[in-house]
């Protein structure tokens, strides 16, 4: 072995503060772990993750003073000075030492260990004949933003809960902190509410979908559906703090509602319910009525939906809500002049706000698309803003809390090149490097409003997802630049980023991602798209304008 000549690993993402020393700790069947017992998950996880890819069975202690430390081990502190979050990792020949004031921070420095190890630490069963070396290194890091994550779509094509496991298990290697789930939508509903078991019963289900992005696209003739039980759910939410990761759980309202609607049609405007969640991709006219029998309906909901998920935040959605069915019903038009509210805008504005305020009294901060800053932003809500970073700034300028998630750079469903081999397109071509330049603060704001800017997010919706394989070709490795550029603070440059990230490459082929290669597609990831789409550069130009202008 002459691994004192081989490069140290790089970092991805790439730590504030990194120096190198003499010399490498290596992993032996004598080799031990001990740990604080804040810091008993990171812990675990990295004695899991060793077992797996080593086959060493490291035995693990717990005591709060290091006494059970033998020395020779690896030892997790608690360090109740360092930020939330942040961690201190100490590699030296003969220890590795863990700092952190709570077991997130351990979490992140657990996975940054993990990368000072050979790539196939990653893989899910031991790798023979390896020797298990990390460079002594001294990393001292710490996350720009709270606020890390992904949002995933379930609703359009369900997501196996092991699948959302096996997402959370990346995100957390990539230090993401936070998954949103978007649970509910016109094509379905995916979370058992016990009060209204018809929700997933009808709105579980649905006869078709329909191939391809543009109107008048054929359907598949292939019923499709699924739900969350409620223990599938803690499940999930129990995994994920396991790992670091908050669920923040979406229940969307007042659009959006199709799949609710056809379980519960006295919840729609009019007499013409629809029989079964949609079958199109789009945006769809079926509201929610404002009647107060609706807003009980919800409320009863959100109260399930907040006794499963601890998160901090609820989301509510609000994005996409067309007025057309409310403009035009009669019995909508009187409760309008009930509340003396003036249009419809106001009305959406008095929806939001009432489903706000109940989650405020539960203890809940609501959490809504930009949308919810027209017709009067409610007090306290927070804005995902998706259409660019208007919403950004009309929010942070006004005194509320944002999470930056822009369609034309973190919308990961978006295809990554305008090549013909690329699966079915909508939006606009959204390269790597165009991900990686990613900066949740609008240039505009100055300090005081910039500290609303949580964070920031990637979404993946799944009109054109329906399995492991293709999230992870839309995901990876367009992600691990999202959480670059949500975790590294300062100067960042896509050069200095690439070989980085192509080393990084062989971690997701150890940990069993099927990424879409820097390259292209490869021959098993093509999937011709359909007529209709556009098909280069210049015409997803032409169609996000089209988008924009609607913004007003
Ligand atoms: C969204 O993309 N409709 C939030």
């Amino acid at each position: 072995m002459h691994s004192a000549h081989m490069p140290s690993p790089t970092l991805l993402p790439r730590a504030q503060s990194r120096n190198s020393t003499e010399g490498e700790f290596e992993l032996t069947s004598q080799t031990t772990v001990s740990t604080h017992p804040a810091l008993l998950q990171p812990a675990l996880r990295l004695q899991e993750r060793l077992r797996a890819a080593t086959g060493l069975v490291l035995p693990l202690t717990v005591d709060d003073d290091g006494s059970r430390d033998q020395g020779r081990g690896i030892r997790f502190d608690l360090d109740t000075e360092l930020e939330p979050e942040a961690f201190d990792l100490q590699v030296t020949p003969a220890t590795v030492r863990v700092s952190a004031s709570e077991a997130r921070g351990g979490h992140w420095a657990m996975q940054t260990l993990l990368q000072l190890f050979p790539p196939a630490i990653h893989r899910h069963s031991p790798a023979r004949g390896m020797r298990w070396a990390a460079p002594a290194t001294h990393v001292r890091d710490a996350p720009r933003f709270g606020w890390r994550g992904a949002m995933l779509d379930v609703v359009r094509h369900f997501t196996p809960a092991r699948e959302v496991r096996r997402f959370i298990d990346l995100l957390a290697m990539h230090r993401l902190n936070t998954l949103h789930l978007h649970l509910t939508d016109d094509q379905g509903w995916r979370i058992a509410i016990d009060r209204y078991p018809l929700l997933t019963e009808i709105g579980g289900w649905r006869p078709e979908s329909q191939v391809g992005a543009t109107h008048g696209s054929p359907g598949d003739g292939r019923p499709h559906g699924g739900f969350y039980t409620q223990d599938d759910i803690r499940e999930i939410v129990s995994y994920a703090a396991d790992r670091g990761v908050t669920v923040i759980p979406e229940i969307e309202l007042p659009g959006h509602a199709q799949a609710a609607v056809a379980a519960y049609p006295h919840l729609g405007v009019g007499q013409n319910a629809p029989a079964a969640p949609w079958t199109k991709w789009g945006i769809n006219p079926a509201v929610f009525n404002a009647e107060e029998t609706t807003i009980d309906f919800l409320t009863n909901v959100l109260d399930e939906v907040i006794d499963l998920f601890p998160s901090e935040y609820v989301c509510i959605g609000g994005d996409e809500c067309p007025k057309v069915q409310w403009r035009e019903d009669p019995r909508t038009q009187e409760r309008m002049r009930e509340l003396g509210l003036h249009d419809e805008e106001q009305l959406q504005s008095w929806f939001i706000g009432r489903i706000a305020e109940h989650l405020r009294s539960r203890g809940k901060k609501p959490l809504g698309w930009d949308e919810i800053l027209e017709g009067g932003l409610v007090p306290g809500a927070s804005v995902l803003s998706w259409r660019g970073r208007v919403g950004a700034l009309a929010a942070a300028r006004a005194g509320h809390d944002v999470v930056a998630c822009p369609e034309d750079t973190v919308y990961l469903d978006y295809r990554e090149s305008a090549l013909p081999t690329e699966p079915i397109p909508v939006g606009t071509v959204t390269t790597l490097e165009t991900v990686y330049s990613f900066d949740p603060v609008p240039a505009e704001l100055d300090a005081a409003e910039a500290r609303h800017v949580l964070g920031g997010q990637a979404n993946l919706w799944t009109e054109h997802i329906d399995s492991a394989r293709g999230l992870d070709y839309r995901a990876f490795p367009r992600l691990c630049a999202v959480a670059e550029a949500l975790w590294t603070d300062g100067e960042r440059d896509f050069d200095e980023f690439e070989p980085r990230l192509i080393e990084h490459l062989a971690r997701l082929d150890a940990a069993g991602v099927e990424y879409r290669h820097p390259d292209g597609p490869r021959p098993w990831q093509q999937r011709p798209g359909v007529e209709g789409r556009p098909s280069s550069v210049e015409e997803s130009a032409a169609h996000l304008a089209a988008i924009t202008a609607n913004i007003g």
